[in-house]
């Protein structure tokens, strides 16, 4: 049996810092695993424009532990107004990795998202000319449309026509969910790629609806059926480039999420390596981990894998089952089983 395992260290390829104290107290968790990280805009006010994101990328880089080189992979959240120049001029000084799509109303703070996709394309034909990757929350929000089919009707009614249309846009579809997105993924032999969420790896939907309501297992896209699960663990152990690690580690307080209208999401990040090398070893795949967590988004994305190093141990991990904030408390993600192994 394995008893170390040594990993260039990984990148999460969709993270959510949040801002203020809870900027201050989740980040030491990625940047403890993590060298750097596609950073969510989906703040209140969202991330807008190159001066919103050199204002929060300064926040964050004013967060770092003492002695942390964490890099924050900044991105502009896409509005009907965004203006493709602001954009163009962003990637080209070098300080956003990617433009993210989503849909009006989606999930959360997506109040300002797209709800009429002919008005963004100018910014996505000049994004698919200067090589700038779109991240895409991959659900309708059509209230016709039953949530856990959301994802795969946004294959269907938007995400193909807009591929049809820009066809060499370089596209994320994020946290995946299901067995359809994984293979509309592997049907498109370039520029596609997908992102994969630790606790998608581990949940199905009775762990949320089964036995009571798990409020900590609410997370948008929402978890599907076992068959699903399933799949995403084979397309994510498979070592297939076009599947990376997106922890989507998203940060509410327990009061927020704990109401008769919780917050979606599931914070993952002190945990998430232990988890992945156990579902990785549980598949027979350990030798694949590296490729899912630091080869394959950093070759999507065109930049080098890092030069570090993280090396795991077989052993408990010790990882609280709360963080608090100035914010109040955060429920650290519960995969339901004893871990086996921590980060040393
Ligand atoms: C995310 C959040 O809380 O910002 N929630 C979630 O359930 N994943 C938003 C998102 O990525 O959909
Ligand atoms: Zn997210």
């Amino acid at each position: 049996m394995i008893q170390r395992l040594t990993l260039r260290t990984p990148d999460d390829w969709h993270l959510h810092l949040r801002d203020g104290a809870m900027l201050r107290a989740v980040l030491p968790h990625s940047a403890a695993h993590f060298a750097r990280a596609i950073i969510m805009p989906n703040l209140v006010p969202p991330v807008v424009t190159s001066a919103d994101a050199t204002a929060y990328r300064a926040r964050i880089l004013a967060a770092r532990p003492e002695g942390s080189d964490f890099t924050p992979l900044m991105t502009l959240y896409l509005t009907e107004e965004t203006d493709a120049d602001d954009v163009a001029a962003a990637h080209a000084s070098g300080l956003i990795t990617a433009v993210k799509l989503y849909p009006a109303g989606a999930t959360t703070n997506s109040a300002s998202g797209v709800a009429d996709f002919t008005r963004v394309r100018g910014v996505l034909e000049r994004m698919a000319e200067i090589g700038l990757p779109l991240c895409v929350h991959g659900e309708v929000t059509d209230p016709a449309v039953d949530i856990f089919d959301r994802e795969a009707v946004f294959i269907d009614r938007v995400l193909e026509p807009l591929r049809t249309r820009v066809p060499d846009l370089r596209v994320v579809m994020e946290h995946i969910t299901t067995a359809r997105a994984a293979d509309y993924v592997r049907s498109v032999p370039a520029g596609l790629a997908a992102t994969i969420t630790t606790h998608h790896l581990v949940i199905n939907r009775n762990h949320i609806l089964a036995g009571g309501i798990k409020p900590h297992y609410y997370c948008l896209p929402v978890a599907k059926r076992e068959e699903h699960r399933l799949a995403l663990r084979a397309a994510a152990t498979s070592g297939d480039a076009r599947f990376f690690l997106g922890t989507d580690s998203a940060p509410h307080t327990d009061p927020a999420k704990l109401q008769a209208c919780g917050c979606a999401g599931c914070f993952t990040a002190p945990n998430t390596m232990p988890i992945l090398a156990q579902v990785f070893e549980d598949e027979g795949a350990l030798d694949r981990l590296e490729a899912f967590t630091s080869l394959n988004g950093p070759a999507f994305y065109g930049l080098p894998p890092n030069d570090t190093q993280l090396t795991l141990e077989r052993g408990t991990p010790d990882i609280p089952a709360q963080i608090d904030t100035e914010d109040g408390p955060v429920t650290v993600f519960d995969p339901g089983y004893p871990l086996h192994w921590r980060v040393t």
